[in-house]
């Protein structure tokens, strides 16, 4: 985001004008999405899971990136690495998507058992000899760029992609290794909960981004953050994050629980909320004892799956009274009413009367700085 932009409150100081959104078309047309998965999702760093679901070596997880798919392993050396999942004998897919553990620490194809490591080196051609020419080290698997922060997994299918924490420098929505006072890396999963949402991904991240249909459609959050009934996304001056309503401390229903606030918060972060999109596919909800954040899946121009991960400390996990559900039932209430609204905008933006889009008034500056990145990214060679 432009370095002022969180700076100033009101849209005079700012300087700011009505600005257009994006044509109705680049939510639904076959072509939008082609240019997306070649221009965004096949080059830039993408978020494929937390490294805790790849923990032991032999694990492997497979999952979709815009419609291709990664695999990721654990190899010997306990380092990760990201394939293709395809095989190089006559592109089968390899494994189907999910959490696994290798069996005997290889991938064999289901069509004619051509074998892999999880180093992706080439070891068996059942009925193929060298006699005929055939050279097994020629055929690996396509790697592709891995990194980690915070317990995150991101991919990049880029052949020379710029180093992921460079990559952060550039979020329209700043970067994110400001909240690295939550400690995520130690998190845990300790709920997840799937939607499946027939949207357009770039509606469901507008529509995270601003909050002028807070009071319209969220009535139980407005309700524990004053802020959003405003139809703002942040609180005062040179302060990105929104405090929750008095003696609150969490977003469940009473607004308290039984968890101890994450070690690493500054005062202020206590009973107060943040949230932060990471470009494309990551959404950020900071609270005092859990973190839970949305990864985008999207599989095609109006349909998005979206993970829903709810981060603890590992000891308040096991403690036996972990009771997860009283923030995930309060989420699940709030993203069940965002996709909702996300739905019938997908609906609405197919009409011709929106081909040339809309107007963001200040409040939806956000949505438009996201539109401006998206725009810079689109324009890529
Ligand atoms: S396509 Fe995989 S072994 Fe033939
Ligand atoms: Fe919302």
């Amino acid at each position: 985001m432009s370095a002022n932009l969180k700076d100033l409150e009101n849209p005079v100081d700012y300087g700011w004008e009505p600005q257009p959104t994006l044509g109705g078309g680049s939510y639904y047309l076959p072509e939008a999405w082609e240019a997306e998965r070649e221009r965004i999702f096949a080059a830039d760093w993408f978020c494929v899971g937390r490294e805790e679901e790849v923990p032991e070596v032999g694990d492997m997880l497979v999952r979709p990136v815009a419609e291709e798919t990664v695999i990721v392993t654990r190899a010997k050396d306990s380092e990760l690495r990201a394939f293709f999942n395809v095989c190089s004998h006559r592109g089968t897919r390899l494994c189907d998507a999910g959490q696994s553990h290798a069996k005997s620490n290889v991938i064999k194809c289901p069509y004619h058992a051509w074998t892999y490591t999880l180093e992706g080196e080439c070891v068996g051609t059942p009925n193929v000899h060298e006699e005929e020419g055939f050279d097994r080290s020629t055929v690996s698997l396509t790697r592709m760029a891995i990194d980690t922060w915070a317990g995150f997994i991101f991919i990049n299918m880029a052949e020379d992609p710029m180093p992921l924490r460079e990559s952060f420098t550039r979020n329209f929505d700043g970067d994110p290794t400001q909240f690295e006072r939550y400690g995520m890396e130690d998190l845990r999963i300790g709920l997840q909960i799937v939607y499946e949402v027939e949207a357009n991904w770039k509606i469901i991240i507008e529509n995270f981004n601003e909050c002028l249909h807070c009071p319209s459609v969220h009535p139980e959050l407005v309700q524990k953050v004053p802020l959003f009934r405003k139809g703002k996304v942040e609180d005062d001056v040179g302060w990105t994050g929104a405090e929750l309503i008095e003696g609150a401390t969490t977003l469940t229903a009473t607004g308290e629980s039984n968890r101890s606030a994450l070690p690493g918060l500054e005062a202020r972060d206590i009973g107060a909320y943040f949230g932060i999109t990471q470009f494309p596919n990551l959404m950020f909800n900071m609270h005092t004892d859990c973190v839970m954040v949305y990864r985008l899946e999207p599989s095609g121009a109006t349909h998005t799956r979206i993970v829903s991960d709810f981060l603890f400390r590992p000891e308040a996990i096991e403690d036996p009274d972990f009771n997860p559900r009283d923030i995930g039932d309060f989420w699940d209430l709030v993203s069940l009413q965002d996709w909702a609204v996300c739905e019938r905008a997908q609906t609405g933006v197919r009409s011709r009367a929106y081909a040339n889009g809309g107007v963001y008034p200040f409040n939806d500056r956000y949505v438009w700085e996201f539109n401006r990145m998206y725009r810079e990214m689109m324009a890529r060679g």
